[in-house]
């Protein structure tokens, strides 16, 4: 196959966090004021009271310590709990278009790309802000961008299906650069009023540029040695948000129109599957697992990712190994690998490996392995 390989990524920080203790304040007090509205049912049995949110236990139970986020003070609002994010005219760039050209911007100046040299856009993130027209279009428009570009979503996993989907349409000549973005803004579908999920996710964009290694100029860039997808259906992690919902107005504004996950059944059930893959994905390229330099894994829960780095290598990896950013970004769906990748990369030596690895809803799991040339 064509050398294929990432020349660039990119990324964009909201300018706002915030902090567990934030966080906890605010659903605490919401807490109060339900528990004080419902004073009398809840006296009389017919309703359980609430219970507070503690701010040891979400570091404790996820590694968690802030999140940034596209607005604060609607999701610390006791009384609104939501992002406060004012709708814009068509002729307006959409937040996500935004959010994506910054990230663009830094990927095309890291691998050295002027819009004339991409062929195609692809968006793949956990949460797109419309049907249509595809964001990926509009974001082809606002870079200047000519060729073609379309949305797509697997959930947690979709930077890395993303990226296989990049080097399929390299591989087969469809495309020679690719763009790949995941502007996920994770604070619009979680519930901030369910205590066993509020603090989990944070908003964020990533950029990817991936090309054949003919046309790549950048300084630092990682072959793609292979990538390997797999899916397997769970109602474990479930959002039936969509637009058949004004079918059947009694569901509207109900619970499971947001992120609702089983995190606990979750956590034992793809942790293995997801170091199976890795293992047996490596053992197919006769890569030992000491060879692996670094793994950049999908950040959602701190033990999560020890868990399977320790399955992989063998042995407790290092902090270095297994690189932490959702201590500071939180869960931030597909980009979380990607921000590890971005931030963690450059003390690699040319031949060193590493595995890009995410994993959530579907379940979906997906594993490239990157060699630094
Ligand atoms: C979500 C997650 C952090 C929860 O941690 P956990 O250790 O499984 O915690 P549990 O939900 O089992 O709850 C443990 C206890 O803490 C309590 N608890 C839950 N939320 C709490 C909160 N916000 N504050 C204080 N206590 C809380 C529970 O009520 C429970 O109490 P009990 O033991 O008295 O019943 C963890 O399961 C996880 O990260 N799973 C993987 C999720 C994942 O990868 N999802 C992919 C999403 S894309």
């Amino acid at each position: 196959m064509t050398d294929i390989v990432i020349s660039g990524t990119g990324l964009y920080t909201p300018r706002e966090s915030i902090s567990n203790a934030e966080l906890v304040a605010s659903y605490n007090t919401y807490v109060d004021l339900y528990n004080e509205e419902n004073a009398e049912a809840i006296a009389a049995g017919e309703l359980p009271p609430l219970q507070h949110s503690s701010a040891e236990f979400i570091e404790k139970a996820s590694g968690i310590k802030s999140r940034y986020v596209m607005n604060k003070s609607g999701i610390l609002d006791p009384r609104r709990m939501a992002p406060l994010l004012a709708e814009r005219a068509n002729e307006e760039p959409s937040i996500q278009c935004e959010m994506s050209v910054a990230a663009a911007t830094e990927a095309m100046a890291q691998a050295g790309k002027k819009a004339a040299d991409i062929d195609a856009v692809i968006v793949a993130a956990s949460n797109l802000q419309r049907p249509y027209p595809a964001v990926a279009v509009e974001i082809q428009d606002a870079l200047g961008i000519d060729g073609f570009g379309f949305d797509m979503n697997v959930a947690c996993s979709s930077a890395t299906f993303g990226i296989q989907q990049a080097r399929d349409m390299i591989a087969t000549g469809s495309a020679g650069c690719v763009l790949m973005l995941n502007p996920e803004i994770c604070t619009g579908h979680l519930n901030f009023r369910d205590r066993d999920s509020h603090f989990i996710f944070g908003d964020v964009c990533t950029a990817v540029i991936v090309e054949r290694a003919e046309t790549a100029t950048a300084a630092e860039q990682y072959q793609i040695v292979d990538s390997k997808l797999q899916t397997i259906y769970s109602n474990n992690i479930r959002n039936n948000f969509g637009f058949l919902n004004r079918g059947d107005e009694s569901g509207i504004g109900k619970p499971d129109k947001l992120f609702v996950q089983e995190g606990r059944k979750v956590f034992k059930e793809v942790c293995p599957a997801v170091a199976r893959q890795i293992s047996e994905q490596l053992e197919r390229l006769d890569i030992e697992p000491q060879q692996l330099k670094r793994m950049w894994l999908h950040q959602a829960n701190l033990s999560m990712n020890q868990l399977i780095s320790r399955r992989v290598l063998g042995r407790d990896p290092s902090p270095e190994e297994s690189p932490t950013i959702l201590d500071e970004y939180a869960n931030t769906s597909s980009a979380g690998s990607v921000i590890a990748f971005h931030k963690h990369r450059s003390d690699l030596r040319s031949g060193d490996l590493g595995v890009l690895c995410s994993f959530g809803a579907g379940y979906s799991i997906g594993s490239v392995v990157l060699r630094k040339l």
